[in-house]
């Protein structure tokens, strides 16, 4: 059983859970991910570690509130406990050696691409960050970022936040006004990450994403993450989450993500009712 030592709202569907996981914390890297269980009777799901402090045997992640196991998470207290928190799983982004990127969140996607800047700047590297969000009640990390990168580009899509527009936009605008990146990494919607990798294609900028299938074991057995990179079968899980952008097939990638959405459905709305009982 795993405490919880924090569980607190970012924006309207974004919580921050800090969890008492040593054996986790001593080993996480920037990029890799835990795969957790409510209660005993739960569907696992993966969530990226956001932070770790080895020290205290803390370990953080960032979920946003869209289905079930999510609802459920948040309603957990400080002091109860999960029945599981298994990991470090997934090989830890590339960071070495690299002098000049440019770190690309999209909404909670932010919360994956947090730890890599963090990471990168430590490292000494130049880190030029571009955040985007639907509008200004969905924002995430501001300070967090503004505390690891060189220059921070804040876009919203509907312009209540900041610049008004895509993060593809401001990317661009940095590239065309002169910067020149070792590698452009890109996390947040596969949309979102597919429009970053057609841009970066034009200037031949390297492009890492992170891929988010639906996982089940996380250990390469199953093949449920399955995805297409470079024409080849990869599994997200262990020779990911991280892929070259310009080598996946993001069109498969977003079918193959909405083949449960009737089933999601039907637990989004169970855990809803369960909440609202709950909360009456
Ligand atoms: C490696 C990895 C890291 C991730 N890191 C984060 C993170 O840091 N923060 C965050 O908010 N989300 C993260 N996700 C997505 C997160 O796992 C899903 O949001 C979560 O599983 C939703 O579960 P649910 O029951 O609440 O929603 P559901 O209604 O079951 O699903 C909603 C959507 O979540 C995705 N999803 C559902 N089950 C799984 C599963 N077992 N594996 C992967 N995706 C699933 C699907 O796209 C689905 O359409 C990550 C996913 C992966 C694969
Ligand atoms: S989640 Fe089963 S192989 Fe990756």
């Amino acid at each position: 059983m795993f405490e919880i030592l924090l569980n607190e709202k970012l924006n309207p569907t974004v919580s921050r859970m800090v969890v008492q996981a040593p054996l986790v914390a001593a080993k996480a890297e920037p990029g890799q991910f835990i795969i957790l269980r409510v209660d005993d009777e739960g569907e696992r799901i993966p969530l990226t570690v956001a932070e770790y402090d080895r020290e205290a045997g803390t370990v953080t992640i960032i979920y946003q509130l869209v289905g079930g196991t999510t609802i459920r998470l948040a309603q957990k207290a400080k002091g109860e406990y999960l029945a599981d928190f298994a990991g470090p799983l997934g090989t830890p982004s590339h960071t070495a050696g690299l002098k000049k990127v440019a770190v690309v969140g999209g909404g909670v996607g932010c919360a994956i691409a947090y730890p890599v800047a963090k990471r990168l700047h430590e490292q000494g590297c130049t880190v030029h960050s571009i955040i985007g969000f639907r509008c200004k009640d969905l924002v995430i990390l501001e300070r967090e970022f503004d505390a690891v990168s060189d220059v921070v580009k804040k876009m919203s899509d509907d312009g209540t936040w900041s610049a008004k527009g895509l993060v593809t936009d401001a990317l661009k605008q940095l590239i065309e006004s002169g910067e020149t990146y070792d590698e452009v990494i890109a996390i947040g919607p596969l949309i979102m990450m597919k429009f970053v990798c057609k841009l970066t294609a034009q200037f031949g900028i390297k492009t890492m994403v992170s891929m988010n299938p639906i996982m089940i074991d996380g250990t390469g057995m199953c093949g449920c993450c399955r995805l297409s990179v470079g024409g080849e079968t990869k599994f997200a899980c262990v020779d990911g989450p991280d892929f070259d952008g310009h080598l996946v097939d993001f069109d498969e990638a977003m079918q193959r993500c909405a083949m449960y959405r009737e089933f999601e459905a039907h637990e989004r709305e169970r855990a809803c009712n369960l909440f609202t009982k709950e909360v009456i």
